[in-house]
Formats: structure tokens, sequence, C-alpha cells
């Protein structure tokens, strides 16, 4: 069994924090969502990884995720030259696949479950694919499947105007060969990309066995803030482990699950967990509350910020209180009391301040 992870698209949802960076990128509890990707596939014991980048943001891609052997497995990468669909992308790593079975995953797609028990239940059953399922309140933005009771796949629609159910297509897909057969056999869709959705619609057809799971756990499409910042809870919940490799002075008081990195130091602050902190980060005369994950080589001086997310490199000074914010890199935030009171901002395109 092999996977491709997609990992290309422009992130527009996410602006302007995918201005300077790939979306798959953007980091949830100090790591990228990529990351949770890879180590979800390599938990299912599948070490042969396609990664499909876009010629956009594939340099940044591979920089932050390299050969593969931090996790002990050979990383390929293959350029998607434009972005033709999920069954373009397909079609693109088709040398890469070979004769294989394949998951494919999406590198934006966070689950609440390892995908072994997937994995196992595809090799045992060999159905032509298996696909995932999720009850959601806006499933008009999605795949959406029409099953029968018994999870039968009936039908599969791309982003419907007339949803036939509320069960959304998750981003991780298992296939065989067969898939190939089906893409060459479609068309692409109205926003004229190659549907992932119309190619499984074409197994159906084509009188194939499409299996289907629903999902009980919490799954995550990170494209938006508010997903970044739900995404942001439940790892920080579910995963984060505990354990001080900074300095933490005797007038801080640590409280709860509160992770903080080497070179980081804490001095006459309150932490209250779960809370994750970089490597070099500055904590000084301030509070960081619960579901707060703070980059590396960030500082935050006397400033309070709680369910927050702020990514390498940026600063906090003198801010009373920051809360459901997601802070892109190198950014400073800071008060100044000697001009007169006024908001002086310079903030990039897309931006949302709320004062
Ligand atoms: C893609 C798929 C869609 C699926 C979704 C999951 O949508 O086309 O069927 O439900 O991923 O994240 P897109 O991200 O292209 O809008």
């Amino acid at each position: 069994m092999k996977a491709i992870i997609l990992s290309g698209g422009k992130g527009t949802r996410l602006r302007p924090l995918t201005y300077s960076g790939a979306k798959q990128l953007v980091p949830v509890a100090n790591k990228p969502i990529l990351f949770y990707c890879i180590e979800n596939i390599v938990q299912a014991g599948i070490h042969d990884v396609g990664i499909i980048i876009s010629p956009e943001t594939g340099q940044e891609i591979m920089n932050a995720v390299g050969d593969g052997s931090r996790w002990g497995i050979t990383i390929k990468y293959i350029e998607q030259d434009v972005p033709g669909g999920l069954a373009h992308a397909i079609k693109t790593a088709r040398k890469f696949l070979a004769d294989s079975p394949f998951v494919m995953y999406l590198g934006d797609n966070l689950i609440g479950t390892r995908i072994d028990t997937f994995v196992k239940e595809f090799r045992s059953n060999s159905p032509e694919a298996l696909i995932l399922l999720k009850e959601v309140e806006n499933p008009k933005q999605f795949g959406v499947a029409d099953v029968t009771k018994e999870g039968k796949v009936l039908r599969l629609i791309e982003k419907p105007e007339v949803p036939p159910s509320n069960l959304a297509l998750v981003g991780i897909y298992i296939f065989s060969t067969k898939i190939h057969e089906a893409i060459d056999n479609i068309r692409p869709s109205s926003r004229g990309e190659l549907e992932i959705t119309d190619a499984i619609q074409e197994l159906i057809n084509m009188g194939c066995a499409v299996e289907s799971f629903i999902l009980d756990e919490w799954w995550l499409d990170t494209g938006k803030k508010d997903d970044m910042l739900t995404a942001n809870v439940i790892v920080l919940d579910e995963l984060l482990k505990a354990g001080i490799d900074g300095q933490v002075d005797g007038k801080s008081n640590i409280l709860g699950r509160v992770s903080i990195g080497k070179g980081s130091v804490v001095k006459e602050s309150k932490i209250r967990g779960p809370v994750v902190i970089g490597e070099n980060v500055i904590v000084e005369n301030s509070f960081i509350g619960p579901y707060t994950s703070i980059g590396n080589d960030s500082k935050i001086i006397k400033s309070s910020v709680e369910h927050s997310v702020i990514m390498d490199g940026s600063e906090l000074r003198d801010i009373e209180r920051l809360e459901e914010s997601l802070i892109g890199r190198n950014v400073r935030i800071y008060r100044n009391n000697k001009m007169h009171k006024a908001l002086r901002l310079m903030i990039g395109d897309d931006s949302v301040v709320e004062v």
C-alpha cells in the first residue's frame, strides 16, 4: 500500500496567512497540519509516500517536510502543474502509484482517529474504494453521499445545491488501481476540475464495490480561521503532552498540561494549560490561558492571551487581553502609551481586526 498526500492549492479561505505560505503548513498546536497527515499514514504502516505539490508552494513544502527520514519513511514529491482537481492529482501520480492500492489524504484534513483500522478493513474486504463520511451542518460545501441504511453508497455529488443527505466526504480515501480506469472515463466538472467525487461515482456506475464508514470522531477541514482555532483546541485537548524543557522562574505558576520548548524562558507569569509554547520564546509578566499555542522565537510581555494561535517570531507587548485570535508569523502587537489614544495599524490584505 502506498499513500499520496495532496499539498497544493492556493488556500484562499485562509488568507492572509496563505499569502506567505502553504495552507498545509499552518500550525495546529505548533505542528504543521501536514505533519499530522504524514504521522497518521505512517502509523498505518505505510512507508511509501508521495506528496503532490504545486509550482507555487512546492519548494516550501519540500523544505519543511524533507525526505521523510524523520519519520523513517521515503517521501517523493510529485508536481501537479495545474490545479486540475483531486482526480487529476491521482493522474499526475500514476507513475509513482504504479500497480499499488493507495490512500489519498488531503493535506488540510485533520481527523480524530487513526486510519489504520480503515486500511485493515480495505485489505480484508478488498473493495475498489473505501470512503469516510461525516455528518456536517453545511453539506453544500463538500462532496455529499447518498447512502442506504446499511451503508451502501448509491450516489455521490460534489457541492450539491440540494444535498441528498448531511453526509460529507472526508478528504481521506483508499483506492485500488481500478480508480485509474474510472478517472479515464470522467470529464471536468463545471468548476473545470476532474473531481474525485465523480471518479468514485463512476466506480459505482461500473458496478465496483465502494465501502463507506461514518466517522464518529471529529473531522476538520482546516479551511477557515474558526476551524483553525477549533483544531487547535481539540488537538491541545487530546494530544498535547506536558513537558517543560525551558526555564520557569520561582515567581511563575504553571497549571495543567503545559509544554514549554527548549531555550524558552518564563518569568513572573501564570500559564494555565492546555498550552504549548515553542522554542526560544520569552514570556514575562503575562498570563497565558487555556487553548493557546505560541510559536518559536515569540515574545509575550506584560500581556494576557487565551484561546489563540500565535505563530513563530511574533510579539505581544502590553496587550490587556487577546482572545480567539489567529496571529501570523513575525507580527508585532503593542500598546503605545506615549502618543494620544488611537489605533495605528499596518495590516496585510484580507486581514480581519476586531476592536
Ligand atoms: C474536496 C472534495 C470534497 C471533500 C472535501 C473534503 O473539496 O472535492 O468532495 O468533501 O475536499 O475536505 P475542496 O477542498 O476541493 O473544496
